[in-house]
């Protein structure tokens, strides 16, 4: 981290990285929103989500208080909405009989707010304060944006309605991809202290030993996946952990969320849009009861948290942990299916040039997947800039997701970035790859 600022040509580079991120961010936010009407944007769709409009307002309110208070020591644009944009203080069922701002009041306040915010980072010193350092807090305020760009895209899978999202294609396959990678025994990198934009959840960087483990090379795909369903999975108990046999009866789980019966196969929606299941493409929609389920029949186990980041970074070469699986520099179009660019999972295969050195590929983008581990600081962690960021969220409530899916913006996805949530929970772009210990005759070669 920089401790005193260097004028010059680098913090106008980072000005203007800021700005671009913002504005980038923004057309994501007014797509998703501009996309319905303004009925549909005050209609709470789901009792999981909020409505649209609460969305919008909210990123506009930590924005302002984020930025335009905190950070820039102004003036409050709108003191008196606070309590009602609060995550905390109002659940998301809630939410949509709250007096919320209008689309149009909504619009005109994100704008106000923004405009606060171009000005103050017109004159801003990126040093005295550790939230400025290398432009944390708007970095934190990207992501902060990003992140519920991604929630507001997975109230687009809920709503019903006419479909009005599109997007081309995820790419083809360009490579066989199949079976399992060994990762040897031995001490690597997990999380990091370098990352300019990480969250306190990331942070700091330790070493933690594995022994060997065998992890697969693909996120399960649909096809395995229906093997699984055609097996009787979900109607037999010894696959599934005593919580979740529980949850799967309760909620009468049979297939991933937004699937149906079609003829001998099976069909999914998409964002309105009903097509047959394809075989070869990440399952998506599944909750961590349902990955554990499968991954029980199948002769595994989830992978912990450590194993997904040692297979998604460690380079055996060097013995350093990379940011992403393919090096250190930002995702492209290549590397991996991120940022709504399409509107599912890339099918295994499509993106060679996003593998790890071991050959595991697709661990960016396409679906979160599920670990088997609780949701905890690092060794050595540190709330920052609040504890509400994940302090509050610690303990066996929720499972951490690694990866990002196509729904996630590169700017809120690292190698090291880390989501959590309810076991139960399967309205996110969830799915899972499966791992298993080494067998000795493994872990000697
Ligand atoms: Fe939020």
């Amino acid at each position: 981290m920089t401790t005193t600022e260097r004028p010059g040509p680098e913090s106008e580079q980072l000005r203007s990285l800021i700005a671009a991120e913002l504005e980038r961010t923004r057309a994501r936010t007014a797509q998703l929103t501009d996309a319905v009407d303004d009925d549909d944007l005050m209609r709470q769709h789901s009792t999981l989500m909020s409505p649209l409009v609460w969305d919008l307002a909210h990123v506009g309110n930590q924005e302002e208080l984020w930025l335009v208070r905190d950070v820039g020591g102004r003036e409050p644009v709108r003191r008196d909405i606070d309590d009602l944009y609060d995550a905390f203080k109002q659940p998301r069922k809630d939410r949509p009989a709250l007096p919320l701002l209008p689309p149009a009041a909504a619009r005109a306040y994100v704008r106000t707010v923004r405009d606060k915010v171009y000005d103050l980072l017109d004159g801003i010193r990126f040093a005295d304060r550790r939230l400025v350092e290398d432009g944390f807090a708007f970095g934190m305020v990207v992501q902060h944006e990003q992140q519920h760009d991604e929630t507001m895209l997975a109230t687009h899978q809920l709503r019903a309605g006419a479909p009005v999202l599109d997007a081309p294609p995820p790419p083809e396959p360009r490579l066989r991809v199949g079976g399992e990678v060994l990762v040897p025994a031995g001490p690597f990198t997990m999380g990091t202290s370098t990352d300019p934009w990480a969250l306190d959840n990331e942070r700091p960087a330790h070493t933690v030993e594995l022994p060997a483990y065998v992890i697969d090379a693909a996120p399960v795909a649909n096809g395995q996946y229906r093997a699984f369903i055609a097996d009787g999975g979900y109607d037999e108990p010894r696959w599934w952990s005593e919580a979740g046999w529980r949850h799967r009866v309760e909620a009468e789980l049979s297939a991933p969320m937004h699937w149906r019966r079609d003829g001998d196969g099976w069909a999914y929606r998409r964002f309105g849009r009903w097509s047959r299941v394809r075989d070869d493409e990440p399952v998506v929609h599944v909750c961590f009861y349902e990955a554990q389920a499968y991954a029980a029949w199948a002769g595994g186990r989830l992978p912990t948290e450590a194993e997904w980041e040692k297979a998604a970074r460690w380079d055996p070469a060097t013995g350093r942990s990379r940011r992403y699986p393919w090096g250190d520099e930002d995702p492209t179009a290549e590397h991996a299916n991120l940022g709504q660019r399409h509107l599912w999972p890339a099918p295994v295969g499509a993106y060679p040039a996003g593998a790890s050195p071991l050959g595991v590929h697709q661990l960016i983008g396409d679906v979160w997947e599920w670990t088997s581990t609780s949701f905890r600081g690092h060794p050595g962690f540190v709330a920052f800039p609040y504890r509400e960021y994940s302090e509050v969220f610690f303990g066996d409530d929720y499972r951490v997701l690694r990866g990002g899916s196509f729904g996630t913006d590169r700017s809120a996805c690292r190698g090291t970035f880390r989501n959590w949530d309810y076991p139960i929970r399967r309205q996110i772009f969830s799915g899972f790859r499966c791992a298993r210990d080494a067998r000795p005759e493994e872990a000697d070669t």
